[in-house]
C-alpha cells in the first residue's frame, strides 16, 4: 500500500510517498520533498499566514510529482492520499486539504486527516534507529511543549505541556528580542555557540514545581529586560553569552522534566520530535542525562525534525495498518485549526 502525505500547516509544504505492507513493519520512505517558506517570511519577522497559504498552493502539486518522480513513481499507485488535518493555520491547513481531497477524487482513492502532532511524534520510526514502544515523548515544537508516555499508536497519555509559550515560541520570541532573524530557534543556537552561559542568570520557570508543566513565558521576560539593560549599542560578545544562557535555561527545563517523566512512569526510552528536537545542546545534554541512566533516546533524522511530508504519510500509514483510521472517500473536508492530541 503506497500512501501520500501532504504538510502544509504552517510555512512548509511537503510531500511524500510512504510504502507500507498490510501485514506489518514499519512503513517505508520511497521519497519526499520539501519547500520551506523561510526566505519569504523572513522580510516580516515571522509567518504572514496569507502568504503561506498562497505559497503552498504554489508549491504542493510540482513538489507532488517530483515526490512520484524520484520514488519511479504515479498517481496510479497512490492508494490512500493523507494530509495535515490540522492544527495549524486554517488557511495553510486548507490548502493541502483542498488537494488532497481533489486527488483523491480524480484517483477514485480514500483521504485520510492526520494529526500534525502525531506525525511529529512517529517520526523517529523512519530513523535508521527506530524506538520500540512503549516510551514517554518530548514533544518540542514552535506551537507545542508536551510530554507523552506513547503505548502505541493512537495511545498516548498527556504526561505535561506548556501553560504558556512553547520552547520554540521561546527561542523565537527571545531571538527576535535580541534582533536575530526568523526562525530564531537555529539563529539563537548558531550564535550561542559563541557565548558563555554563565554570563547571565535566567529565570528556569516551573523547574522545581512538582509537575510535567512547563512554562516559558517568564523566561522571556527576563531576556526582554537584560536586552534592555544592554542597550542599543550591545556587543556581539554580549548578545552570543545572552543566547547561550537563554538556550541552556530553554535545555534544563527540557531535559530536567523529561527524567521526571521517565522516572514518573518507570519507563526506559524517551522520543524528541519537533522543530525544537534538531537543537544540538538539548541534545548533547539529553543524551548525556540519559546515558547516565541506562535511558534509550531516539530522534528523527535532521530533515525529519521540522514539519515534513514524511511525517505525514508515515503516521497516516501507521494508522491505516492498525485498523485506526477513518478514511474518507466522500472527498469532503474540513480542517481543525485547534486540534487537541490528546484531549
Ligand atoms: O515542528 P516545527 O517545524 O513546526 C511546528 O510545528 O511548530 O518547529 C518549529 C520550531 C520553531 O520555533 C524553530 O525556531 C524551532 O522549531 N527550531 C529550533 C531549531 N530548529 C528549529 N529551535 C532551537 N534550535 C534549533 N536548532
Ligand atoms: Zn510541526
Amino acid at each position: 500500500m503506497n500512501v501520500l502525505g501532504i504538510e502544509s500547516s504552517c510555512d512548509e509544504t511537503g510531500v511524500a510517498l510512504v510504502e507500507c505492507a498490510a501485514g506489518g513493519g514499519t512503513p517505508v520512505l520511497r521519497a519526499q520533498a520539501l519547500h520551506s517558506q523561510i526566505d519569504m517570511h523572513q522580510a516580516y519577522g515571522g509567518v504572514v499566514p496569507e502568504l503561506a497559504s498562497r505559497d503552498h498552493i504554489r508549491r504542493v502539486l510540482p513538489l507532488t510529482r517530483k515526490v512520484l518522480a524520484d520514488a519511479g513513481s504515479s498517481l496510479d499507485e497512490v492508494d490512500v492520499v493523507a494530509f495535515t488535518q490540522g492544527p495549524g493555520l486554517a488557511g495553510a491547513l486548507l490548502v493541502g486539504a483542498g488537494v488532497a481531497c481533489a486527488l483523491g477524487a480524480a484517483l477514485g482513492r480514500p483521504v485520510l486527516g492526520v494529526h500534525h502532532l502525531e506525525g511529529h511524534l512517529l517520526s523517529p520510526f523512519l530513523s535508521a534507529d527506530p524506538p520500540e514502544l512503549p516510551f514517554v515523548a518530548l514533544l518540542v515544537s514552535g506551537g507545542h511543549t508536551q510530554l507523552m508516555r506513547v503505548d502505541d499508536v493512537g495511545s498516548y497519555e498527556l504526561l505535561g505541556e506548556t501553560i504558556d509559550d512553547a520552547a520554540g515560541e521561546a527561542f523565537d520570541k527571545s531571538a527576535k528580542l535580541m534582533g536575530l532573524g526568523y526562525p530564531g530557534g537555529p539563529a539563537l543556537a548558531r550564535l550561542a555557540e559563541f557565548g558563555d552561559a554563565s554570563v547571565f542568570d535566567l529565570p528556569r520557570p516551573l523547574l522545581h514545581s512538582g509537575t510535567l508543566d512547563f512554562s516559558f513565558a517568564g523566561l522571556k521576560t527576563a531576556v526582554r529586560t537584560r536586552v534592555h539593560k544592554l542597550g542599543s549599542n550591545v556587543c556581539e560578545q554580549d548578545k552570543a553569552h545572552l543566547a547561550a544562557a537563554t538556550q541552556q535555561a530553554i535545555v534544563d527545563v527540557l531535559v530536567h522534566k523529561s527524567l521526571a517523566a521517565l522516572k514518573e512512569t518507570g519507563l526506559r526510552r524517551i522520543v524528541v520530535a519537533g522543530g525544537v528536537g534538531a537543537n544540538a545542546w538539548l541534545r548533547e545534554q539529553l543524551n548525556a542525562a540519559c546515558a547516565k541512566r541506562q535511558v534509550r533516546v531516539h530522534y528523527p533524522e535532521f530533515a525529519l525534525c521540522t514539519d515534513n511530508g514524511a511525517m505525514i504519510a508515515l503516521a497516516a500509514a501507521m494508522r491505516l495498518q492498525r485498523g485506526l483510521a477513518k478514511v474518507r472517500s466522500d472527498h469532503a473536508f474540513n480542517v481543525l485549526p485547534r486540534w487537541p492530541l490528546v484531549s
